[in-house]
């Protein structure tokens, strides 16, 4: 099953318009707020932006799923470190029990539709290495 996820998501195909609008859906209601929308943000942003403008496309499927699943962990405290972060901004929470792994995968095929054609081979790569 897992598996079967991590190979359709290292694909490049387009995802069912179905799943895309779901994952549209669940982003607006439990994302959105800290995340943003499809333009605006940049690199150095906390909470970073997942359009283009952001770096969500550098981590791998599985990566993604995990981060959202159990939450960032070290690699959280050490973007903020690195970012220099103010101690009262917002942190990513963990969306597990809130969100099943296939709401998150949806999430991500909408999240996708925002990186440039570039920015989603380059991605789909690093989930085929990685996953
Ligand atoms: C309360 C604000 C908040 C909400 C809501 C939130 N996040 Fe985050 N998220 C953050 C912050 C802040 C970070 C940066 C790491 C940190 O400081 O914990 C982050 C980091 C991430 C990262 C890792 C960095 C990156 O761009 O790859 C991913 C992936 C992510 N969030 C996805 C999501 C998804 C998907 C949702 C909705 C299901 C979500 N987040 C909801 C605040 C939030």
């Amino acid at each position: 099953m897992l598996l079967l996820a991590c190979t359709r998501g290292g694909s490049t195909a387009a995802s069912a318009p179905s799943e895309v609008e779901r994952g549209g859906q669940l982003y607006v209601a439990n994302c959105q707020t800290c995340h943003g929308g499809p333009t605006g943000g940049g690199m150095m942003d906390i909470p970073p932006p997942h359009n283009s403008n952001g770096h969500t496309w550098h981590h791998s499927d599985c990566q993604i799923v995990e981060i959202v699943l159990d939450g960032p962990g070290q690699m959280g405290e050490m973007m903020r470190r690195m970012m220099g972060a103010p101690g009262g901004a917002p942190q990513m929470p963990a969306f597990r029990g809130q969100l099943a792994e296939a709401d998150v995968r949806a999430v991500l095929a909408f999240i996708r539709t925002w990186w440039t054609p570039e920015q989603q081979e380059w991605q789909a790569r690093v989930t085929r290495q990685a996953c």
